[in-house]
């Protein structure tokens, strides 16, 4: 994270280390063997962007409360889940810079503690005294399942439009971290509309951060990025910048690209890599996200103008110029 970042989240911090405390202590057990599957995940952290989303929306839309730790550490809580089960599905062997559960206790434990994070997000959340917060949690993990089950339903899908792949990654991804946004805002008294200002906020910057994702598996620097990259070329998970050269590149590229994709070549990625980067469709990946930044910017324009606003619109910034 940018260090003008750092200090901009430098106010919630006392509340991100209560969501850290949370976390541990709820997953706790009796039982050795969970806990050590329970400390193995929990050892590594990653940019813990949507309790942040929480907390950032809580604060500019009127304050925060301790329900906003308890949904900021549930929505850790599901996030983790669907990383836990996504490395099953994509086999992947690395995550934040550590061997995935997969990899390092089998598919059996991983699919469990996918299923014990989940099972925990919603007991913490059924805590609160709001009820349209545990309805809409569980409606945002309804649309990520919707997702990844589209999303296999197009696997290996060379022609998958890109109304289609955009459907895939609203449901898969900016869903949660809409919640995150509008659960911040009604957790801390926001009229309906500003909290739907928020959640369009959320869902926007969202949609960007897993194109971000998409290209950064393509042309990522795996040190920097911490986690297994050219999975979804190695899963026929089409995305955008492929979507996009599928459609534009001279014939011949683009037989070359299904060609690729289709075959076992061991150095396909990197081919794959090689074909679309001189093309101008990870540029085209990237101002998409771009146009979804500035829309996600306009749509605080409801909010009053104070320095959690002004956060948000700068980790609106941080979702498409990462590198990790
Ligand atoms: C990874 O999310 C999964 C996607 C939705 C692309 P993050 O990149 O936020 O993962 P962590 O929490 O920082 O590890
Ligand atoms: C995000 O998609 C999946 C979830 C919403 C869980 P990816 O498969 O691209 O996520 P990474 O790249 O493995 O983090
Ligand atoms: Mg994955
Ligand atoms: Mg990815």
């Amino acid at each position: 994270m940018t260090e003008t970042l750092q200090t901009l989240l430098a106010p919630i911090a006392p509340q991100l280390a209560e969501v850290d405390k949370l976390f541990h202590l709820e997953l706790g057990t009796d039982l050795a063997c969970v806990n050590t599957l329970v400390k193995h995940v929990s050892r590594f952290r990653g940019k813990m962007l949507r309790p942040t989303l929480v907390l950032l929306s809580g604060q500019a839309a009127g304050g925060l409360r301790q329900e906003h730790v308890t949904i900021a550490t549930v929505v850790e809580m599901v996030h983790m889940a669907t990383l836990v089960h996504d490395d099953v599905l994509d086999e992947a062997e690395l995550r934040r810079r550590g061997a995935t559960i997969n990899h390092l206790r089998g598919n059996e434990a991983a699919v469990l503690l996918g299923d014990y994070l989940i099972s925990h997000s919603y007991h913490l959340c059924s805590s609160l005294q709001s009820q349209l917060a545990s309805r809409t949690i569980a409606r945002t993990t309804n649309q990520v399942c919707e997702g990844e089950l589209l999303q296999i339903d197009n696997r290996n899908n060379y022609d998958l439009s890109q109304q289609t792949y955009i459907e895939i990654i609203k449901r898969k991804t900016a869903v949660l971290c809409a919640t995150c946004c509008y659960l911040g805002g009604v957790l801390a008294g926001a009229t309906e509309s500003v909290a739907r200002d928020l959640e369009s906020y959320g869902e926007r910057i969202g949609m960007a951060f897993q194109i971000q994702d998409d290209i950064l598996d393509i042309v990522g620097d795996p040190s920097a990025v911490g986690k297994t990259l050219g999975i979804d070329v190695e899963k026929g998970k089409m995305t955008l910048p492929m979507i996009h050269f599928l459609r534009t590149a001279p014939s011949e590229h683009r037989m070359l690209l299904r060609s690729l994709l289709a075959s076992r070549d061991g150095d396909k990625t990197e081919k794959i890599r090689n074909l679309i980067l001189p093309s101008g469709s990870i540029d085209y990946a990237r101002q998409f996200a771009g146009e979804l930044i500035a829309g996600a910017k306009a749509s605080l324009q409801s909010l009053p103008l104070n320095p959690a606003r002004q956060t948000l619109e700068t980790m609106a910034d941080f979702v498409i110029d990462r590198p990790m």
